[in-house]
């Protein structure tokens, strides 16, 4: 019942605010049509996102968990000339399904769509002379968040945003005996979070048409 009304309010603002346009309602069909499991961003997030980079003024902006590339497009509109995207992801299927939607999205030449796991991945990222991120959008496997916020940070400059979705999953962040891997990834790193002095954090619990979970934003304060 609250479920419908959540997507209800989602669709009402979609129509007023969001208006997505053909390429991103592209990107949605395609994925879906590839068999791709519906967890991108919703419409309002999305944007959400888009606007948050757009304050920021994101010019290095890095993506854990790309799927069809939904979010990758909201967060590639945002960038200013020059600017650049970086988005990992592990299964080849999504990667290619996302390739082709940038390519509509025409947003290829501003992303480096990386395909491979995510701790690899950043590890040779950091090897590489690159300037540091304003912005990174953590939205993979759960259970690798604590590792995948340690590579970001470290590669973030001091007031980079990190945003990390998925932390609150119907509220079963609180189950302290839950034995599901996101859940124990969500804990671990907010007790990371917790004790982390470079960054200041907060968490914002979310509904929607994705039902009941949340989002952190840490911005980075100190070295
Ligand atoms: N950000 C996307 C949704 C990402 S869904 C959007 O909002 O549009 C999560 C993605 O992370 C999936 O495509 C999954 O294949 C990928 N993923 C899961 N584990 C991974 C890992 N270890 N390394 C990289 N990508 C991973
Ligand atoms: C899942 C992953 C996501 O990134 C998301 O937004 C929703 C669900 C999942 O793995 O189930
Ligand atoms: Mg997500």
């Amino acid at each position: 019942m609250e479920d419908q009304l959540w997507a209800d309010v989602d669709g009402y603002v979609n129509t007023l605010l969001i208006r997505e346009d053909e390429t991103l309602l592209d990107a949605i069909r395609a994925s879906a049509q590839a068999g791709l499991p519906p967890i991108h961003v919703s419409p309002a997030q999305g944007k959400f996102l888009h606007l948050i980079a757009r304050l920021q003024g994101a010019r290095e902006v890095l993506e854990i968990g790309t799927l069809g590339g939904y979010s990758t497009i909201w967060l590639a509109r945002a960038l200013p000339p020059g600017g650049r995207l970086v988005t990992l992801e592990a299964d080849p299927r999504h990667a290619e399904v996302a390739r082709k939607n940038l390519e509509r999205a025409q947003v290829s030449s501003s992303v480096d769509l990386r395909v491979g796991l995510a701790e690899d991945l950043l590890r040779a990222l950091a090897a590489e002379r690159r300037p540091p991120f304003d912005l990174v959008f953590i939205d993979a496997d759960k259970a690798g968040i604590p590792e995948y916020f340690t590579w970001s940070l470290r590669m973030s400059r001091r007031g980079a945003a990190i945003i990390v979705d998925n932390v609150v999953r119907k509220g079963s962040v609180l189950d302290a005996a839950s034995t599901d891997p996101g859940v124990l990834g969500v804990r671990r790193f907010n007790e990371l979070l917790a004790t982390e002095r470079r960054v200041s954090a907060t968490t914002v619990q979310t509904v929607g048409a994705k039902g009941y979970d949340g989002f952190t934003l840490a911005v980075v304060v100190g070295e």
